[in-house]
């Protein structure tokens, strides 16, 4: 395994701007394993098909290109909502912890985030980070990228989605989303992403 750096923690705690941020700054290729949940939900959503079918599921998730996932098609709300149903499903996490393992051995080493990374993707890589803050804080940055972007937005219901979603990930039986072992825990709750990436980076350069 090259170096390899794995970024863990719920919805909304900034771990996809921590992870974006750290492949820049050490010039390493980066996958938000996310999308790649998102994408299959996407795809079986696109083709009018059933979103708890198991085996339907699995063969369309082991068909999703890595190369080609699209933030801004797959960042809807209601695809998060079915990626997280889709992502309970075992044969699905098969299928893309798989693609997912060949992009983090692929070359020199690679950021991953997501929830399962420290624990099952890439259990052996030389750094992990947990990455968290309070759900009311995560809501919050929710709310404000919606309102910023010019749409309404009604923080209870966010909120709401942001508690539903973590119990979901927290609570499925595969690949569950927790802390690894070894993981170093980033609470953003008080930081902004500049201080968590100075944080991260100090952590990270001890690795080297
Ligand atoms: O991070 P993002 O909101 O894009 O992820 C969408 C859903 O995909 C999550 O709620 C989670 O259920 C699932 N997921 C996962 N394992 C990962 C990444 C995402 O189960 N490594």
């Amino acid at each position: 395994m090259g170096f390899v750096i794995a970024i863990d923690g719920p919805a909304a705690a900034g771990k996809g701007t921590l992870a974006r941020k750290l492949a820049e700054h050490y010039g390493l290729p980066h996958l938000d394993t996310g999308l790649t949940y998102r994408a299959t939900a996407k795809a079986l959503v696109d083709a009018g098909k059933p979103l708890d079918d198991e085996t339907i599921a699995a063969e369309t998730a082991a068909a999703i290109d890595l190369g080609n996932l699209d933030r801004a098609v797959l960042s809807a709300h209601e695809i998060g909502e079915a990626a997280s149903k889709v992502a309970a499903m075992p044969s699905v996490r098969v299928a893309l912890v798989e693609a997912q393992r060949r992009f983090a051995e692929a070359g020199r080493g690679a950021v991953l985030d997501g929830r399962d990374i420290g624990t099952v993707v890439c259990p052996d890589a030389p750094v992990k980070l947990y990455v968290t803050a309070d759900a009311e804080i995560r809501a919050r940055r929710r709310y404000d990228e919606i309102v910023a972007r010019g749409e309404t937005a009604d923080f209870t219901q966010i909120l709401d989605d942001v508690r539903r979603r973590d119990e979901r990930d927290m609570g499925r039986k595969d690949s569950p989303l927790r802390p690894a072992d070894d993981a170093h825990l980033l609470d953003t709750s008080k930081m902004g992403i500049e201080a968590a990436f100075r944080a991260a980076c100090a952590y990270v350069d001890k690795r080297l």
